[in-house]
């Protein structure tokens, strides 16, 4: 679904990613792990195209995505779910999803259909963005980016700064979009929960791949988990 090369991706003359390699199968859902600053989201905004690499290559499918614009990346099946939600704050619930709509008979999913996963947002169809509670936005834009119908779905910290309970929630539906066979690469701090979701994990560490594995693996790695996730 997704293979990452080699990625050297640097912010001026910072050189954050240090050759980053990273693969997803079809169905997958792959877990990258790693402290504040290891250069998670960079690699999220690498995929993008927000900022390309300036060495190594990018694949989605057979298509070398690696120097495409982020709108043309979009529409060739990437959704994105972005580090603090990026929802549009004047536009209600309903504004924020039919704007993002993308129809397809591949995965079908439909106005209806996300509001049926998320009865917080139907309630509260025409509120306000910036009216949400900081559950309902996360899951605004996890909602958003379903309408896109993408193949391979990136979520950057989806669990930050949210009430046990609601990780609870969204980790249900993580797992229930994961069961409909939805490749996902999600971002985490929260081991717990990446662990529960993932196939496989990558753990960062200052812009390099510190580790690769099953949750299980990583289990027995405590000195791992230690030193690159502090837990
Ligand atoms: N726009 C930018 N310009 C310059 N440096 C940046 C920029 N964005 C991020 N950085 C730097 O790149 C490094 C990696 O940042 P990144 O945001 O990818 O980390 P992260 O793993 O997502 O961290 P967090 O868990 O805090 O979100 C950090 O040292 C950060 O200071
Ligand atoms: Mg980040």
């Amino acid at each position: 679904m997704l293979s990452l090369e080699n990625i050297h991706t640097y912010y001026g003359r910072s050189h954050i990613l240090q050759g980053i390699s990273l693969h997803i199968q079809p169905g997958e859902t792959v877990a990258l792990l790693g402290r504040n600053g290891a250069g998670k989201s960079t690699t999220i905004n690498s995929i993008m195209g927000f900022t390309p690499p300036r060495h190594g290559r990018i694949h989605l499918h057979q298509t070398d995505i690696t120097h495409q614009p982020p709108h043309r990346i979009a529409r060739l099946g990437v959704g994105l779910v972005p580090q603090g939600r990026d929802i549009f704050p004047l536009l209600t619930v309903h504004e924020n999803l039919t704007l993002a709509a993308r129809h397809s008979h591949k995965h079908g999913w439909t106005l209806d259909r996300v509001l049926a996963l998320f009865p917080a947002l139907a309630q509260r169809q025409y509120a306000r963005g910036s009216q949400l509670s900081g559950g309902e936005q996360q899951m605004l834009a996890l909602g958003r980016a379903l309408l896109t119908n993408p193949d391979l779905l990136l979520l950057d910290e989806p669990s930050e700064g949210l009430a046990p309970l609601i990780v609870t929630e969204i980790s249900h539906i993580l797992r229930q979009l994961r069961q409909e066979g939805l490749s996902i690469l999600l971002v985490e701090q929260n081991l717990s929960l990446a662990l529960n979701l993932a196939d496989r994990l990558y753990v960062l560490n200052k812009g390099q791949i510190a580790f690769t594995g099953t949750p299980a693996d990583l289990h027995y790695q405590p000195e791992i988990k230690h030193r690159y996730l502090g837990v």
